[in-house]
């Protein structure tokens, strides 16, 4: 008899998140997920904000034996409510464009603990961000910098400035996450990096002091690792005997796989042992940018059962959220555990869990085993705290989900449901014609 505790990899997924199965429903965070569904409605975002904590707090204590120093990723959940659980655990931030920089200056992160990555900065991002004083500026090409320094001239400001090298190493995940081998846009080309070093160090206003790069997303396997920081350290070494005595910072990028089936995800200590002792001997601060190490599995999306349907030999169950709220099912072929908010002994069955976009691609789930699921009944999609609401699209006039954070047993919504009169502010059926 199924009494509802969660077995084998689902056991570890709830431990991950905080969930909880109990008397009346699941629980996230010791907060009953039907309750906030009523109240809040469906689809919604919910982060428990203790399993952010416990996730920053295992990588801060693993990284203990050198100068370190933890930029969350801004791009994996940016909602203010969340930045501001990591700038109160002292976390920096990695930010990619003038949007994210608003945003983390919002949440009260103070811009020297800012870093601006970016494949392709617009003048006014650079702009902004050396107005703001943002902490370290990442370049990706030549091109850049002589941008960078025209816009620092004439405004008359100096800054901290850091490489992405691209250290040519492949990670093995899905090709679309994966940024660290040539050929793809993503950091300056290693033969390339000395000459912009040297051209760094010569410009009066701008001070090398980082060496970054940033491998890949989702990486299950310490190896890569290791193997981008060896080459970095020849870098490195090629830089300061080339008389470049300014850096501080060596950044070694985000990517740390997580568990959303039964992957054994990239956990602090095996990561660090891979790592660190590389790192400790050039002396740097070692600079971190995860994202969905932090928020990953802090994070869940509810959605509503809307109808059933069979159809050529297969069981549909139409739910409310689509690929417009949570994109990585059909865009990745990513698994998201779905489980039901009210357990109860029915008869499983094998199910695709689809959305409401028109697009045979709208899916949260394939050939997925499930207990028969009626219209109106929740479900709750794990592994949602990371690249969920922020990739989140408009199509098909549907607004964005509300999101709400949970917090010792507390909750609150920290986004309200977009509306639709939002959806079209600022166009116009009578457009005013320019000549
Ligand atoms: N730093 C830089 C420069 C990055 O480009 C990224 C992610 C990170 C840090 C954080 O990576 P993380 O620790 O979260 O793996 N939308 C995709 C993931 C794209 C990652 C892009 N860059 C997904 O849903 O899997």
């Amino acid at each position: 008899m199924d009494d509802g505790a969660a077995t084998g990899f689902r056991a570890a997924l709830f431990a991950d998140a905080g969930l909880e199965r109990r008397r009346h429903g699941l629980h996230f965070g010791g907060v009953r997920l039907s309750e906030v569904a009523k109240r809040v409605g469906t689809p919604v975002y919910l982060y428990n904000a203790d399993v952010i904590r416990r996730q920053y707090r295992a990588l801060d204590e693993a990284l203990a034996p050198v100068p370190h120093r933890i930029c969350f990723a801004v791009k994996a959940n940016s909602n203010l409510g969340v930045l501001r659980v990591f700038r109160d655990l002292g976390a920096g931030a990695d930010i990619v464009s003038g949007g994210e920089m608003a945003r983390a200056l919002a949440a009260g992160y103070p811009a020297e603990r800012i870093v601006f990555s970016g494949v392709g900065k617009s003048p006014e991002e650079l702009e902004a961000a050396l107005a703001a004083g943002v902490g370290h500026i990442h370049l990706e090409s030549s091109d850049e910098l002589e941008k960078l320094t025209v816009i620092a001239d004439r405004m008359g400001r100096s800054t901290a400035i850091g490489i992405r090298v691209n250290p040519d190493v492949t990670a093995e995940t899905h090709p679309y996450i994966a940024t660290g081998q040539g050929g793809i846009k993503f950091g300056v080309p290693f033969d390339q990096v000395l000459p912009l070093a040297k051209a760094v160090h010569a410009h009066p206003r701008l001070r090398l002091d980082s060496i970054a790069m940033h491998i890949g997303s989702q990486i299950l396997d310490p190896a890569p690792y290791r193997e981008g920081v060896s080459r970095l350290l020849g870098l490195i070494t090629e830089i300061r005997a080339a008389g470049v005595d300014s850096l501080r910072n060596l950044d070694i990028g985000g990517g740390l796989g997580i568990r959303y089936k039964d992957e054994i995800p990239l956990e602090p200590a095996r990561f660090v042992a891979a790592v660190l002792p590389l790192a400790k001997e050039t002396g740097l601060t070692l600079v971190l940018e995860p994202g969905r190490y932090l928020v990953g599995s802090a994070g869940i999306l509810l959605t509503t059962v809307l109808s059933r349907k069979h159809s050529g030999g297969k069981d549909l169950v139409l739910v409310d959220a689509g690929m417009n709220d949570l994109v990585r099912p059909s865009h990745y072929m990513a698994y998201h555990d779905i489980v039901e908010l009210e357990a109860a002994n029915r008869p499983e069955s094998v199910v695709d869990v689809v959305g409401p976009v028109c697009e045979t691609g709208d899916f949260l789930a394939r050939d997925r085993t499930l207990p028969g699921l009626k219209a109106g009944e929740r479900l709750a999609v794990l592994g949602a705290g990371a690249y969920g609401f922020v990739m989140a699209s408009t199509y098909n006039g549907r607004p964005r989900p509300a999101e709400v954070l949970v917090d010792g047993g507390r909750w609150a919504v920290v986004r309200e449901r977009e509306t639709v009169a939002s959806l079209f502010a600022g166009e116009s059926a009578e457009p005013r014609w320019q000549l």
